[in-house]
């Protein structure tokens, strides 16, 4: 196999705390893998192992094959890590920037000069390479963050979080970017809580709660996970629990969730079981003000999982 990261039985505590709990994955060539999960899922602990940052206390992490450690310079050549937080200096330009963390990299003479125009290409900050970092919006300091992670031409680029705190239009830039990398044959390892990003780039999602990956696969496959049913939503006025009873064990409808004025089903053929379904509400004394019918997607996936929702 051409894996360029596999991992496999990873497990780290912190004290009493499980932070990641038996996670394992594997990333080919070209492929951009997502983990998605809420805060304190455990995504950054993850990756800083699969990087080589901290010591798991049990399982493998190999790159190209190779055992990754905290001291493996070999396979920690092959690994570029933008972590969540900007780690530029503000008071230097985009390429001073890159050409101080090139040094670092052992890049130099012509080779860091290439390397540091290159990634000024990839990251679309060529036109503003010579202005102080501390002048750029959060979404171009973002992209030369990641730029920084690119210049010793890794084989598997590591991404947290990278979008967080940025604007819209920074953000499809990022995503562009990576998107572009990607097609390059880079692997691509990419955390977010976001579910429009992992669904937008991520070829294979992992998705994690509590530590642990409870759910793995392409988007249509999570998908697949709830079953051939649709989403209805139904905007109720009056007593929404009391619809939703008359509603639970109608033919066809999986779950029903009440909050607020809010009833949400699963339902299997709902174009068919709708008719019935308003009349149970109707019935019921309630009156619906509101119907969507929609397919479902990663949220609802995560929610019925886990039973929480992936934003707070
Ligand atoms: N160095 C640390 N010491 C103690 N607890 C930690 C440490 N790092 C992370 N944690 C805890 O481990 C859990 C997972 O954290 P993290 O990997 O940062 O999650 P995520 O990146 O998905 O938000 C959280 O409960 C967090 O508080
Ligand atoms: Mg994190």
């Amino acid at each position: 196999m051409d894996d360029v990261l596999r991992a496999s039985g990873l497990r780290k505590s912190f004290g009493s705390l499980v932070a990641v709990d038996d996670v394992g994955l594997a990333i080919a060539r070209g492929e951009t893998y997502g983990l998605l999960g809420p805060n304190g899922a455990g995504k950054t602990t993850s990756i800083s192992i699969v990087a080589g940052l901290l010591r798991p206390d049990a399982g493998e992490v190999l790159i190209g094959g190779r055992p990754m450690t905290p001291t493996a310079t070999d396979t920690k050549a092959m690994v570029g890590l933008v972590p969540q937080e900007l780690s530029i200096y503000p008071d230097l330009t985009a390429r001073e920037n890159l050409r101080f963390f090139g040094r670092l990299y052992g890049l130099t003479g012509a080779d860091l000069t290439s390397g540091a125009d290159r990634v000024l290409e990839v990251i679309g900050l060529t036109d503003r390479a010579d202005e102080r970092a501390d002048r750029y919006s959060g979404g171009m300091k973002r992209r030369l963050n990641i730029g920084i992670g690119l210049l010793h031409e890794p084989d598997l680029l590591i991404l947290d979080e990278p979008t967080v705190g940025v604007d819209p239009q920074s953000r499809n830039a990022i995503l562009d970017a990576v998107e572009a990398l990607a097609t390059d044959g880079l692997a691509v390892l990419y955390t977010t809580h976001y579910m429009e990003e992992a669904e937008r780039l991520c070829d294979r999602i992992g998705i994690v709660d509590k530590g642990r990956i409870v759910a793995e696969g392409t988007r249509r496959e999570l998908v697949a996970t709830i079953g051939e049913q649709d989403l209805v939503r139904l905007e109720v006025a009056g007593d929404v629990v009391a619809a939703a009873t008359a509603c639970e064990h109608l033919e066809g409808v999986g779950s029903v969730d009440a909050e607020d004025r809010t009833m949400v089903c699963l339902v299997t053929g709902a174009a068919g079981r709708l008719p019935a379904l308003l009349a149970a509400v109707a019935g019921s004394g309630a009156t619906v003000t509101g119907v969507e019918v929609r397919e479902p997607d990663l949220e609802d996936v995560f929610l019925h999982l886990t039973g929480a929702a992936l934003r707070d």
